[in-house]
């Protein structure tokens, strides 16, 4: 039976821990200066991008390589997509040429959901709509569990774009899973409605979401996957709700500043913030390696 990576809502805590404390030994590889490892040796790593990325897509290509996988990668733009063919036909083409991991991200939420059943490969989810981006969630929790010693019991507030993100949907699940207490802060046309049933709480301001924070964590604002008329302009809602040195005093003295990038800088985050002395922004990225080296090496391996 193959395994999947499609969201953490499906995964347990357990298994969360698992990947965390696999993805902490890669991390070591990934600073280390030998990069070389036969963990994924024999193993074919496509990855198949619909929409646009740097990190993730650079990072899951780096961490296969890192493992001595064959890795190629493949986008909409520039393949037989723009010629017209469906999202199942590439899949299958691709699985047809051996893959044995499909890393996938799609504008549509449920896409890797839809290819899951339809290929040999396990389906790795890098992002889907809406809906979820674990990945991105597990590298959050490494870095935060790497420099608070801990997740359970911490305070963890995330701010912006609540509406259109899947990097806070997947932070929810993992980090209520883990034992954090997460509160959301936005403008209101930015929250969902409801969002409190998955186990958080919503707050129309940037002051109460982030009061005493031990983690503040900025969420981009997606112009891009927006209606006009959701908050007025990014100067208005860098002014209400952006994060900067004033409005990170409300968080606790040592709270560490997170983003999943890409950042507007002088929108979510102020580069002051971005650039200052708590910001963890960086080390997210150098986690992002690490999590993708595990989550496939356990997948090659049978899962979580
Ligand atoms: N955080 C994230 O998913 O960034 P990319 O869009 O650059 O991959």
């Amino acid at each position: 039976m193959k395994h999947d990576l499609l969201g953490l809502k499906e995964l347990s805590a357990d298994q969360i821990g698992h990947i965390l404390d696999t993805a902490a030994s890669m991390k070591e590889i990934v600073k280390s200066p030998n990069k070389k490892t036969p963990h994924l040796q024999g193993k074919t790593v496509v990855t198949l991008f619909y929409e646009n990325s740097t990190r993730t897509r650079l990072s899951f290509e780096l961490a296969a390589k890192y493992m001595s996988a064959n890795a190629a990668n493949i986008s909409s733009s520039g393949s037989s997509v723009a010629k017209g063919e469906t999202l199942i036909d590439t899949a299958e083409t691709i699985n047809a040429m051996g893959t044995d991991i499909l890393v996938m991200r799609h504008g549509m939420s449920g896409a890797p959901h839809l290819l899951s059943p339809l290929v040999s490969a396990a389906v790795v989810n890098a992002g889907d709509g809406m809906n979820e981006h674990p990945t991105q969630a597990l590298l959050d929790m490494l870095t935060i569990r790497e420099h608070k010693g801990r997740i359970e019991g911490l305070k963890v507030a995330i701010v912006g774009d609540v509406y259109h993100s899947r990097v806070v949907r997947s932070n929810i699940y993992g980090l209520t899973k883990m034992g954090a207490e997460v509160s959301v802060g936005g403008p209101a046309t930015l929250l969902p409605m409801g969002i409190e049933k998955l186990g958080v709480k919503a707050f129309d301001n940037v002051q109460e979401a982030i009061v005493d924070a031990d983690v503040v964590m900025g969420l981009r604002i997606q112009l891009e996957r927006q209606k006009k008329g959701l908050f007025p302009s990014t100067r208005e809602y860098f002014r209400f709700f952006g994060i900067d040195e004033q409005r990170l005093k409300l968080a606790k003295p040592d709270a560490i500043v997170m983003h999943p990038g890409p950042v507007n800088r002088g929108v979510e985050l102020s580069t002051s913030v971005i650039d200052g002395e708590r910001s963890v922004i960086t080390d997210q990225v150098t986690s992002g390696v690490a999590v993708r080296m595990a989550v496939m090496y356990l997948l090659s391996r049978g899962g979580f």
